[in-house]
């Protein structure tokens, strides 16, 4: 028996989710397999599959899965814009209280607009904008006359953030986090991130360098120079949009992961959604949920097998010149799998 085959197995429940996600998690799950990973899958439909089985994107099954396993690879799932049911990716964020959401953007591909990029966006999960605290106003006979939406932050919340922000920064040799906000503004919804944020930083001075950005010159500087970035914490709303940002500067959306991470659970997917556009077709990048797939090799102290899967990717798009259509290749899902697998023995 080889020591891989001797390692304890990790149940973990994998959700494929809808449009694209059982394209790429059908891809990410025989990359994993092929790398010996530990993971014993307990398989759970989400999203728009499920509402059809359970009348519910998010079905008791499902919870009561990541309630037993703590862990989880999520393919993305369908939300309707405008009304329809509220997304179910906040609706398990707040389930499992996962907190924090760890976005890396880290140039994989040379030769893209922007070489050498290395920033790890932290957005904070569960407040701000995003409570969903909003409704209409009728006047006369218009039932949508008036829109109002409240955001909610709390010391408690911020402070558990940007902690999670300074310890990431040293627990992975990082020198400096930029704190995002809006401050000039919304003085007081993110006026206590600042201020919060900042008093957090007091305890790591001397040892992780502190600046802060207003949100939109953040954007800016994102593209102007983005190497000044270390680590960036942002609330919510901020955050995703920072994080789509930073993913285009390393490729787009098919090269950038995340983990969503609570107190005792955590959740890994890519930051990109179901893609309906390509869904179907099997030319999906599935290297943004294999990069996640390769944090949550980090999260269970697999580190080695994470770092030979980057290895691969590395071989497979720089050596092999093998590339999915976001990249400007031609490979399929398939055949960009295989290729990686293959690598995974280079
Ligand atoms: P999206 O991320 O699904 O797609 C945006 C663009 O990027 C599309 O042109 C798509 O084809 C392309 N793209 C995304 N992932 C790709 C990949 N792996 N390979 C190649 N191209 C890729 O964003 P969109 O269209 O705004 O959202 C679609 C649905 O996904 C919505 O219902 C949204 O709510 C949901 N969503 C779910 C997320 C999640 O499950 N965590 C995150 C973001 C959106
Ligand atoms: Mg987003």
């Amino acid at each position: 028996m080889t020591a891989l085959q001797q390692a304890p197995r990790i149940p973990a429940t994998l959700i494929p989710g809808d449009g694209i996600g059982p394209e790429i998690t059908d891809a990410v799950v025989g990359i994993l397999d092929a790398a010996g990973a530990p993971f014993d899958w307990d398989v759970q439909q989400g999203g728009l599959p499920a509402i059809k089985e359970h009348g519910d994107p998010l079905p008791q099954p499902l919870l009561a899965s990541i309630r037993r396993t703590r862990l989880a690879l999520k393919g993305p799932l369908t939300t309707p814009v405008g009304g329809g049911f509220r997304s179910v990716n906040v609706r398990l964020r707040e389930e499992f209280e996962l907190y924090a959401n760890v976005r890396p953007g880290r140039t994989l591909l040379a030769g893209g607009r922007y070489e050498d990029i290395d920033v790890v966006l932290i957005r904070e999960n569960l407040e701000g904008l995003y409570v969903a605290f909003e409704h209409y106003v009728a006047i006369g006979d218009d039932p949508h006359a008036v829109a109002l939406g409240s955001g909610i932050n709390t010391r408690a919340g911020c402070r558990r953030i940007a902690k999670y922000a300074f310890e990431y920064a040293l627990r992975n040799g990082r020198k400096k986090v930029t704190i995002v906000h809006k401050a000039n503004v919304m003085k007081i919804l993110t006026g206590l991130f600042l201020e919060t944020a900042r008093e957090v930083a007091k305890e790591y001075e001397g040892r992780v360098e502190v600046n802060d950005r207003i949100v939109d010159a953040c954007a800016m500087q994102l593209v102007l120079n983005p190497w000044q970035f270390d680590v960036i914490v942002a609330t919510n709303l901020f955050g995703d949009i920072l994080s789509d940002e930073i993913a285009g500067l390393v490729g787009g959306l098919g090269m950038a992961p995340g983990a969503n991470i609570g107190v005792d659970t955590a959740i890994f997917e890519a930051v990109h959604g179901s893609a309906p556009d390509i869904a179907g077709k099997g030319i999906a990048n599935p290297t943004a949920l294999l990069l996640a797939a390769c944090m949550m090799l980090d999260h269970v102290e697999r580190r080695e097998t994470a770092a030979r899967i980057r290895g691969a990717i590395d071989l497979t798009l720089r050596v092999d010149h093998i590339r999915t259509g976001d990249l400007g290749g031609k490979a399929t899902t398939r055949e960009y799998a295989a290729a990686v697998a293959r690598n995974l023995a280079a």
